[in-house]
């Protein structure tokens, strides 16, 4: 059952504000073709899906499943291809749509692997950022909102694959056991 008392740090109502600016402003930045978006799985896959229907142009869509975390709240440092995309990039526009930026080491090992594969250009979009927590450099070109160093979940990001359906993003700090 999910815990209806989970203190909400971004609204349903901001989160789909946000993201309807976002789509302007990152459809506006990419005026010709069309745009590669990529939801790397399982979080960013709510954010991928309001935020390509909030662009003002064609684009496409792919999946790639990327693991680092297991089942606690902290990295184990190791990046794991889960699944691979399933369309090339070669000379394509593409854009990562992630969830969380935290260590910063799951999209600085994305962001050289996916370079190799000759996009005409390659950009990131995350819906949330924890900068206090960064430990590899990573540019993210378009920042749904800065968060404090605090563990959430909702609106896609999990704990132990639980609460992504909660449509707000609720702060989990005190942690049930496993
Ligand atoms: P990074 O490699 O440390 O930047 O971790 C990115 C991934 O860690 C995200 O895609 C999330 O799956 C997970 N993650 C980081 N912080 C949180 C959080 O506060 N809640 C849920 N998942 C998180
Ligand atoms: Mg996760």
């Amino acid at each position: 059952m999910i815990d209806p008392k989970l203190p909400v740090l971004i609204s349903a109502a901001m989160i789909q504000a946000r993201i309807r600016e976002l789509g302007e402003q990152i459809s506006a930045d990419y005026p010709d073709g069309h745009l590669h978006m990529i939801c790397i799985l399982k979080g960013a896959c709510f954010f991928l899906t309001d935020l390509a229907r909030a662009m003002k142009r064609d684009v496409s869509v792919d999946f790639m499943g990327i693991s680092t975390y297991g089942r606690g709240k902290t990295s184990s440092g190791e990046v794991k291809v889960t699944k691979d995309l399933d369309i090339e990039l070669e000379g394509a526009d593409v854009l990562i749509v992630e969830d969380i930026v935290d260590s910063g080491v799951t999209l600085n090992y994305l962001m050289h692997l996916l370079a190799q594969r000759n996009p005409k250009s390659l950009r990131v979009a995350a819906l949330l950022d924890k900068p206090e927590r960064r430990l590899r450099p990573v540019s993210v070109s378009y920042v749904g909102f800065r968060i404090p160093d605090r563990f959430v979940v909702g609106y896609g990001l999990d704990y132990a694959e639980k609460y992504r359906n909660l449509d707000d993003i609720c702060v989990l700090d005190e942690i049930p056991a496993l």
